[in-house]
């Protein structure tokens, strides 16, 4: 009963956030100076895993080590061959007439000790031809430096729980900013610490797998914050250009209270979950967020630890941490449901983050719209985490890194569309109450290799054949709809393209 008084609520929200939509014109346009893009990382499209100098990384390890952790058991040694195919990948980019284009630098490819005592000029030359393809047709770079591919020497040595990596971030990133910085003006440090951090060294699902939740991703959140400041001050200090940009990229997903009495599960769920990484760096103060700090102490000495599992900064960290991000990189996919009771306590492993949080979560099967479980469809979420976001860190300038649906292969995507279309819309709904929205990136440009799950989960506007040697790649309806958008600066939420045609280049790109 109780379940179903929340989803007829939950149906009413959805309804009045979706008829404000439909009040209006359906064709909502984007501000003047708006950026469009897609987004990649190494790892997940690049292949050629051991060419050309490259070393081994935490996710070719994985993979090659116990290949049936991934759903189908695949790898990402060749994945979309990008390292080949990168001019067709700008010609895609040309064909859906983006501002930018958002991708990742492999460390062990331009880096093959993880240490700059080598640098791989094979691996150099790569990026560089990429960034000299699309900066050919007025495509920017937006480049990553670190999405999920730790050099495995540097794993061998602790990772991101070892806090010297402070130091080897920075020579990394300050070796990128030399050989790339002259061209590239968008810069992120990190993707997503949560995933890295949380689901790396605490629960386990991603490389290196490590499961010491309550310690080990504590120990990594700090370093990871002290890594990605130095990587900002390197920058600030030694190579920012007039136009130039670096920040980070959060993960962010919206938890909602069940009910008005779970109110606090969800907000200690936004705190943990990506405010832990958030508030040392646009918060006022800085620091981890005081629930979390407090909360962790508590258990901490409960459970007989000499000091808080939450490794503390010092103020003078505080201080170097905080600020260190010119805009909010902000990926987002969905929502969820969050509660608190007692019969929890015994359900989380101790210590843990999970138990630390004492809350849990569900998705309501009324939000799928295709056949993923793992991305549901909620774009009112989205509207209220980046309202959010304005009320709690004073309206910050937000890109938009990544948003995306997987489905499981095929063109006809009007599952992805209806996804997009919805989001954009919550979005702009945000952006019409005041939030500094200023860039959109779909993710992804083409299907590639999706972490855990393989090749089963396809995000890509673009469908790559993995049986052919070239990996084809052939525009979705998706890709129409998104070139319609970036073409017109509008949201079309009635736009049928014509398939039958080929997506080609339109003349200026
Ligand atoms: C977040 C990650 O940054 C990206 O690598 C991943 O493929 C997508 N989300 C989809 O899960």
């Amino acid at each position: 009963m109780g379940r179903l008084i929340i989803f007829l609520s939950l149906l009413v929200c959805a309804s009045i956030v979706h008829s404000k939509v439909a009040e209006r014109h359906e064709i909502r346009k984007f501000p003047e100076g708006f950026l469009f893009g897609t987004a990649t990382a190494s790892y997940q499209v690049e292949g050629a895993w051991n060419l050309d100098g490259k070393t081994e990384n935490i996710w070719d390890h994985l993979t090659h080590t116990k290949p049936c952790k991934i759903l189908d058991c695949s790898n990402g040694d060749i994945a979309d061959d990008s390292y080949h195919q990168y001019k067709r990948d700008v010609e895609m980019m040309r064909e859906l007439g983006l501002d930018y284009y958002r991708f990742s630098l492999s460390w062990a490819r331009i880096l093959p000790t993880g240490f700059p005592d080598q640098i791989n000029q094979a691996g150099v030359d790569y990026y560089n031809n990429l960034i000299n393809e699309m900066l050919k047709y007025n495509i920017e770079p937006m480049i990553t430096l670190y999405h999920w591919d730790l050099p495995q020497k540097l794993q061998t040595l602790g990772g991101w729980a070892n806090p010297n990596i402070v130091d080897w971030f920075g020579d990394f990133a300050k070796i990128s900013y030399e050989l790339f910085g002259d061209r590239v003006k968008y810069w992120i440090t990190i993707n997503e610490p949560y995933q890295i951090c949380n689901n790396g060294y605490g629960d386990g699902s991603k490389a290196p797998l490590l499961e010491y939740s309550g310690i080990a991703d504590y120990m990594c959140a700090k370093n990871l914050l002290m890594a990605h400041a130095r990587a900002y001050h390197i920058y600030d200090k030694e190579y920012r250009t007039e136009d130039g940009e670096i920040f980070i990229a959060f993960s962010a997903q919206w938890y909602e209270p069940e009910s008005e009495e779970h109110e606090e599960a969800a907000r200690d769920l936004n705190q943990f979950m990506w405010a832990q990484y958030v508030h040392p760096i646009f918060s006022k103060t800085g620091d981890f967020p005081p629930i979390m700090k407090e909360r962790v102490a508590e258990k901490s000495r409960e459970q007989g630890f000499a000091r808080s599992r939450l490794v503390e900064f010092t103020p003078e960290e505080i201080e170097y941490v905080r600020g260190t991000s010119d805009v909010f990189g902000l990926n987002h996919y969905s929502t969820l449901l969050s509660y608190r009771n007692e019969s929890l306590n015994s359900r989380f492993a101790v210590p843990s983050l999970n138990d630390d949080v004492g809350a849990a979560t569900y998705q309501l099967s009324e939000w799928k719209i295709g056949e993923s479980e793992k991305v549901m469809t909620v774009p009112w979420g989205f509207y209220k985490l980046l309202t959010q976001i304005r009320e709690d860190y004073d309206n910050p300038p937000v890109y938009i890194t990544e948003n995306g649906f997987a489905t499981y292969g095929g063109l006809d995507d009007d599952h992805r569309v209806e996804y997009y279309r919805g989001y954009l819309s919550a979005m702009l709904d945000a952006m019409d109450e005041g939030s500094d929205i200023r860039a959109y990136t779909a993710w992804s440009l083409l299907d590639n290799f999706e972490w855990r799950y393989g090749y089963t989960e396809r995000f890509g506007l673009y469908e790559v054949d993995y049986e052919s040697p070239e990996r084809t790649r052939t525009p979705r309806k998706s890709a129409y709809v998104y070139k319609e958008l970036v073409r017109t600066r509008a949201l079309d939420l009635h736009y049928e393209p014509d398939m039958s045609k080929p997506l080609t280049i339109d003349e200026g790109h």
